[in-house]
């Protein structure tokens, strides 16, 4: 193998990404999210964007029916959040206020933006499936967004913040 998966980890650790909770609503009702950092815009026009979802989680089983799916953008101050909806717990939605998208994709409140889509194609390669949506609404209301970087959450230097917004 040329690179082995630790190194490969480790590798791209060193690539910052923002932090996102995709959700869902489930056929019987219920409200799904799971933290995401590999998330990207992926045309301008047509709006499309994707994200890769790992096949060894209930996070797949919950995006392989949906239809609809909405990707909340975290602030600095949600990073909780993003614990809360990495883990094993039974009701994530428990205690975290949120609203419905026009098609039932729960948008947490606080967030920076949100992008809500429908589901146009899934393309499995390897251990991971990549799930394109078609982006129907996207807001910004901005704020001070949540890092990933080399494993641990980080915050952006305020001196490096866009003035204009
Ligand atoms: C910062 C961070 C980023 C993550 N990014 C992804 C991701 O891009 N794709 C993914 O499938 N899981 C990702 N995860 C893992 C899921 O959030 C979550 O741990 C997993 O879906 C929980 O398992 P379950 O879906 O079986 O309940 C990430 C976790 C963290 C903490």
């Amino acid at each position: 193998m040329p690179v082995s998966p630790e190194q490969f980890r480790k590798v791209l650790g060193h690539f910052a990404t923002g932090v996102t909770v995709v959700t869902t609503r489930l056929a019987s009702g219920e409200p799904w999210g799971f933290t995401v950092n590999a998330f990207t815009s992926l045309s301008l026009a047509p709006p499309l964007v994707l994200v890769c979802v790992d096949h060894g989680t209930e996070s797949f089983q919950a995006m392989r029916r949906a239809e609809y799916f909405a990707v909340n953008f975290l602030t600095e101050d949600q990073e909780d959040l993003s614990r809360v909806f990495a883990a094993k717990l039974q009701d994530r939605f428990r205690h975290v206020p949120h609203s419905d998208s026009s098609h039932g994709s729960p948008l947490l409140e606080g967030c920076l933006g949100f992008v809500e889509c429908r589901k146009i194609s899934s393309h499995a390669h390897g251990d991971h499936t990549i799930l394109i949506g078609e982006v129907l609404e996207a807001k910004a209301r901005g704020g001070h967004p949540l890092l990933f970087y080399r494993g641990s959450y980080a915050h952006m230097e305020p001196s490096l913040e866009p003035t204009k917004r």
